[in-house]
């Protein structure tokens, strides 16, 4: 039994209907928070925090959970630069309380949602998992510091890890019966996509003038259903006694913003406005993975989206059908 924590938010909810789909036993644990409870497709959501380490020890007990996928985390990098103390509590503070929960229920399966803001500003090309980690923001502080303390558990009890460091998740399930709806939005696909709907009336560009061809940020857009697959996949290596790792999430292929305004015009067939804008603080120019550590790993994994027409598709059907 997997307890996915944070499994009615945009990551969590598409891979508790991957785990559905496969028919793979799975608890969903959500404060709702940021979270959706239409996001649950006839499964339960068990409301609580994951703050009250007593109450989740007795659920993993109960449950007979042997793996967590701990999804639970602020992920907004403005909003921690203005809030840092907000993230330090809910992402660290809170996130040690699951752990101390999965010791004493002696569960020693977990996999961790961190993401490429650990590395802060590389120039590498190609961002592999031993360049230095200097995040440039409190979020990705949180992740860093979470998963050097993962380091510390492994050691102190055996609890087993593997810290999925995402590029940009983005897309829908290929049905559109969930999809991603942040309150405010922030994201670049789901922004442009409702300046194609005619919801907002036009996109901002943030910064022309970036050391990139067409001077604007480059990004590795991942879609979230082959996220999904990469959490199952990873809790199946460390069921099978796989060691404590840290691997890239992304296709290895960059995209600027404004090819994606291109591609969501394309897909949409749809006209907007669109404004060239300055820079956002803490943007890197380029981020971009090499994923060759987990292919290695995890040779299973088949990247079924890693296309751009098929990403910004599935997330254009579901701002076209959106239930939340
Ligand atoms: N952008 C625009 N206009 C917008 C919104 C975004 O030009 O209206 C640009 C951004 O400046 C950036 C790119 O589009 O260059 C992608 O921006 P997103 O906000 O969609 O994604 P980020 O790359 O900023 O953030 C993602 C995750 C974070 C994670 C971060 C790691 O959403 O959780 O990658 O750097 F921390």
């Amino acid at each position: 039994m997997i307890l996915l924590a944070g499994g009615a938010g945009y990551i969590g909810s598409h891979t508790a209907l991957y785990l559905a789909e496969k028919g793979v036993p799975f608890a969903v644990y959500d404060n709702l928070s940021r979270g959706h409870r239409e996001s649950a497709l006839g499964w339960e959501i068990i409301e609580g925090d994951i703050g009250d380490a007593q109450r989740l020890a007795a659920l993993m007990r109960d449950l007979k959970v042997d793996a967590v996928i701990h999804f639970c985390a602020y992920a907004l990098v403005g909003e921690s630069m203005r809030f840092p103390g907000m993230y330090y509590e809910n992402n660290v503070a809170n996130g040690i309380s699951l752990l101390r929960a999965m010791v004493e229920a002696k569960v020693q399966n977990l996999v961790f949602s961190s993401s490429c803001a650990v590395y802060g500003e590389p120039s590498a090309e190609f961002i592999g998992e031993s360049l230095p980690h200097n995040p440039v923001n409190p979020y990705g502080e949180t992740k860093r510091i979470f998963e050097n303390m993962l380091d510390w558990f492994d050691r102190a009890y055996g609890l087993r890890s593997v810290r999925l460091r995402y590029f940009n998740a983005a897309g829908a399930d290929e049905k559109a019966r969930i999809g991603e709806s942040h309150d405010p939005e922030t994201h670049l696909i789901p922004l442009v996509l409702k300046a194609a709907s005619g919801e907002r009336k036009s996109v901002s560009i943030f910064g022309t003038d970036y050391p990139t061809p067409d001077g604007t940020c480059i990004r590795d857009y991942v879609h979230v259903t082959d996220l999904a697959q990469a959490h199952l996949a990873a809790c199946e290596y460390l069921r099978e006694g796989g060691r404590t790792a840290a691997f890239n999430l992304g296709y290895g292929r960059g995209y600027s913003v404004r090819e994606i305004i291109d591609a969501c015009r394309k897909v949409s067939g749809r006209e907007f406005a669109v404004e060239e804008a300055p820079r956002r603080p803490g943007d890197p120019p380029r981020l971009v993975a090499d994923n060759r550590s987990i292919r290695t790993a995890l040779p299973d994994l088949e990247f079924r989206f890693d296309d751009l027409g098929k990403i910004i598709g599935t997330a254009w059907e579901w701002e076209k059908n959106r239930r939340f």
